[in-house]
């Protein structure tokens, strides 16, 4: 018999063995509030048209929603092991969480990674370490240089970009105080700078994407007017134009509509309670060596504050193109911000999410030698950010070609975020990425902002530690050779062997540049993106 038809027999006995009994004990009706609910659900799920597994299985097919609804919680707190987890593992979780409470960190009884897996990394040491106390344990890096007036000097582990709107006015808040006590750089995001990003006073980078908000026109173009206002903002340390982000590549940013509240929509000027698209690229500019000319003029329409770009790199010949541009005009970003496509974001179609852009370590690595190859590595600074959890991983970027690093989702961490995976609907249950009012004054500005700035502490620390371990004083002295990968069972290679470095200048004979450079060198230009 179809379920369908076996629920209403069961219905219709249910109901006239309920009235036979109550012949007898009139209180026997009082079953009729726990089967009354349970038969107008069926009704109601044999009615509904939406769904065939309720239609064809009344009441007990609600069951799968329910498991569905509960299933991640479920794996995340019961079946998940220490070393899965995704898109952040256990292990790294805990870490964030342990340093961000001041909690001990260490681990008992050895690695619980396979060291003999494909893919396991490592840090060779050194017979002679470098005393832990007499190192740099604060180390700072100088964005800007002598091109510009105001200079910043950066942490090497900074706040990754994520606006208010997509986190919560105290998410945001708190960020920024934690900046404050630590001494390093909150990334505003691309919705604007907003009250939450000044209150507590740490420094900022504002960033600018394609939607310009806070920096526009009322048709949405870029306004030299405007954007003058917030970069004079003694708050604002340097300024990002950002090209694209490793979640979503080439897609523009997205406010989903339950999150673009009244405040949000004022601040970014748009319609509240709709959903904001931001263009996939920029009006400001559309050729490598608009690019360079735009960031020319943002630095000096700031008074002469750091201004570079962030992208998550896609076609090389199109980097290789604004290299050429910069080459050619001998004008450089004070920075460029690379995004691997393992980072993070608060909303994205998983296409664009799993199968676009490229990995950080690649796209570092290739950074880094695009800018030796012509011979302007020392004009322009590398953030790199991409599941910068633990000092291994400040260490291994900064090996590739990194100068700083920037990180999101730790951040979120020690703000309290537990991986819910609902940054897409407001219903953040740590308030920190919702802008429900009832979630996000759970969100305890002061003690969290002090969370970060320990969490940022911690992990500086036992970056420096390892520096220590491989024997070298300085960051600048990490190279290629420090970091070890198997490659295979029966294989290691060092990240030099698998990202060769190229010879400085080599890039400016074509017919002369390393092979696997040779054919992308061709197809740039510096007067059009690549239209491969
Ligand atoms: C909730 C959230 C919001 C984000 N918003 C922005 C944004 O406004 N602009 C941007 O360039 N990147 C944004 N990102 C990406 C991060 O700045 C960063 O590039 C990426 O998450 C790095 O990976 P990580 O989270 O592993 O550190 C966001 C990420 C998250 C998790």
């Amino acid at each position: 018999m179809k379920a369908r038809n076996l629920f209403v027999v069961i219905s219709v006995l249910l109901c006239a063995l309920v009235f036979i009994w109550a012949y007898y004990v009139i209180y026997a009706l009082l079953a009729f509030l726990v089967i009354g609910p349970l038969i107008y659900l069926g009704i109601h799920d044999i009615l509904q048209r939406k769904q065939s597994i309720k239609r064809n299985f009344p009441v007990v097919g609600r069951l799968r929603y329910i498991f569905e609804a509960i299933r991640p919680g479920i794996y995340q707190y019961f079946i998940e092991s220490d070393t899965e987890g995704t898109p952040i593992s256990r292990n790294d979780r805990m870490v964030v969480y342990r340093r961000a409470k001041e909690q001990i960190d260490t681990t008992p009884f050895g690695t619980q990674l396979n060291v003999y897996a494909d893919g396991y990394e490592w840090m060779s040491h050194s017979m002679k370490p470098v005393d832990f106390n007499k190192m740099d344990q604060n180390p700072r890096v100088l964005f800007g240089g002598d091109r510009c007036k105001q200079p910043y000097n950066m942490s090497v582990l900074n706040v990754s970009a994520m606006s208010f709107g997509s986190l919560s006015q105290n998410a945001i808040e708190a960020l920024n105080g934690g900046a404050k006590i630590g001494g390093f750089a909150h990334n505003t995001g691309e919705g604007g700078i907003s009250p939450y990003h000044l209150k507590q006073g740490g420094d900022l980078v504002w960033q600018i994407g394609t939607g310009y908000f806070g920096s526009s026109t009322e048709d949405g173009k870029s306004s030299a007017e405007t954007f003058k206002i917030s970069a004079a903002l003694p708050s604002v340390k340097m300024i990002e134009i950002k090209l694209s982000q490793g979640a979503k590549p080439g897609h523009g940013g997205i406010l989903p509509a339950v999150k673009n509240t009244p405040e949000i929509a004022a601040i970014r000027q748009v319609t509240p309670g709709t959903t904001i698209f931001s263009p996939p690229c920029h009006n400001a500019f559309s050729t490598p060596v608009e690019l360079i000319k735009f960031i020319e003029q943002l630095r000096e329409l700031s008074d002469g504050k750091p201004v570079g770009f962030k992208l998550c790199v896609g076609i090389k010949s199109e980097f290789l193109s604004i290299c050429k541009a910069m080459h050619q005009l001998n004008s450089y970003p004070d920075f460029i911000t690379i995004d691997g496509a393992e980072g993070g974001t608060g909303a994205a179609p998983p296409e664009f999410s799993n199968f676009v852009g490229m990995p950080l370590l690649d796209s570092v690595a290739f950074v880094d030698n695009a800018l030796r190859g012509f011979g302007i590595r020392d004009q322009t600074k590398i953030i790199a950010s991409g599941k910068v959890f633990t000092g291994f991983h400040i260490l291994r970027v900064m090996a590739l070609g990194a100068d700083t690093c920037n990180s999101a989702r730790a951040m979120m961490m020690a703000l309290g975020c537990i991986q819910a995976l609902q940054c897409n609907r407001n219903t953040c249950p740590t308030g920190v990425a919702t802008q429900n009012p009832a979630l996000f004054k759970g969100l305890v500005v002061n003690d969290k902002k002090q969370r970060v700035a320990n969490f940022h502490k911690h992990t500086v620390e036992s970056f420096v530690e390892l520096l220590s371990a491989t024997g070298i004083d300085h960051i600048g002295k990490i190279s290629r050779d420090h970091i070890y990968k198997r490659v295979q069972m029966d294989s290691i290679k060092s990240y030099e062997e698998i990202f060769p470095t190229v010879e400085d200048r080599s890039f400016l004979n074509e017919d002369l540049a390393p092979a696997e450079y040779r054919w992308h060198l061709k197809q740039a230009s510096a007067e059009e993106f690549s239209d491969l």
